[in-house]
This record gives structure tokens, C-alpha cells and sequence, in this order.
């Protein structure tokens, strides 16, 4: 399990070397998420047209390593955008990864752009 988890470090939008194109935007459900693999990553990606915004983070959810997180529910808390995962309703927020139920859990996040009318993932390698 660990090995699965170490697979996954946030990336903030600074660090970003390469800037993986994901597909367009209607590929992707909006305030729900979709799937996409890059090299040996799950990564779930978030239209949160509530909030007018995107965000990425690892599919596999650490508390049981299920690849289930872009089937959460996504919502906000105190204003911080979050995924709830669907099989135990852990949360994450999708800014910084916390666990917002107080466990010791935390997720990647990836930085997300729009280019014209595609999603692009920011990675590092
Ligand atoms: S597997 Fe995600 S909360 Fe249990």
C-alpha cells in the first residue's frame, strides 16, 4: 500500500515541469469528476463549476487504497473545496490534501489549467 502512495506528491502550480493534456473540458463532468492516467498515476480531476474552478488530486483514497476518489461527492467546506470519498465518506480538501474529518489521511493535489478548451494537469516528472 505504501508503495501505491508514494506514488503521489502535490505539485503546486509553481513546480510544475511538464503540463499533461488531459482532455477537453467536455470530457469532464461538471461538479463531479473524471479519471485520467498519466505514466503510472491515477489522477481524478474535478470541474467544480460551482466554484468556477478545477482540481486534481490522486484517485486512490488512503484510507482503504481504493482508486475510487474521482466517484466522491464534491462540495466545500468553510469555503474550502472538498472531495468526499465514496466509500467511507472521508473528505479532502482539494486545495491542500487534509483530511478534514480530523484523520490522520492526507491526498496529492495537482495543479489544473485551462488552455483554450483543454484541461492540462501540472506534474513535476
Ligand atoms: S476507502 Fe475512502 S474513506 Fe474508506
Amino acid at each position: 500500500m505504501e508503495e501505491i502512495l508514494n506514488q503521489y506528491e502535490t505539485v503546486q502550480a509553481s513546480d510544475a515541469t511538464i503540463w499533461f493534456k488531459a482532455g477537453k473540458i467536455e470530457d469532464f463532468p461538471t461538479n463531479r469528476g473524471g479519471c485520467i492516467k498519466y505514466k503510472n498515476k491515477q489522477i481524478a480531476i474535478f470541474n467544480f463549476a460551482r466554484r468556477n474552478a478545477w482540481y486534481a488530486c490522486q484517485n486512490a483514497c488512503p484510507h482503504k487504497m481504493e482508486m475510487v476518489l474521482s466517484r466522491g461527492m464534491t462540495g466545500s467546506a468553510d469555503d474550502i473545496p472538498k472531495i468526499a470519498c465514496p466509500m467511507h465518506k472521508k473528505t479532502f480538501s482539494l486545495i491542500d490534501g487534509s483530511n478534514l474529518n480530523g484523520d490522520d489521511y492526507r491526498i496529492a493535489t495537482y495543479p489544473v489549467k485551462i488552455i483554450e478548451n483543454e484541461v492540462f494537469v501540472g506534474f513535476v516528472d
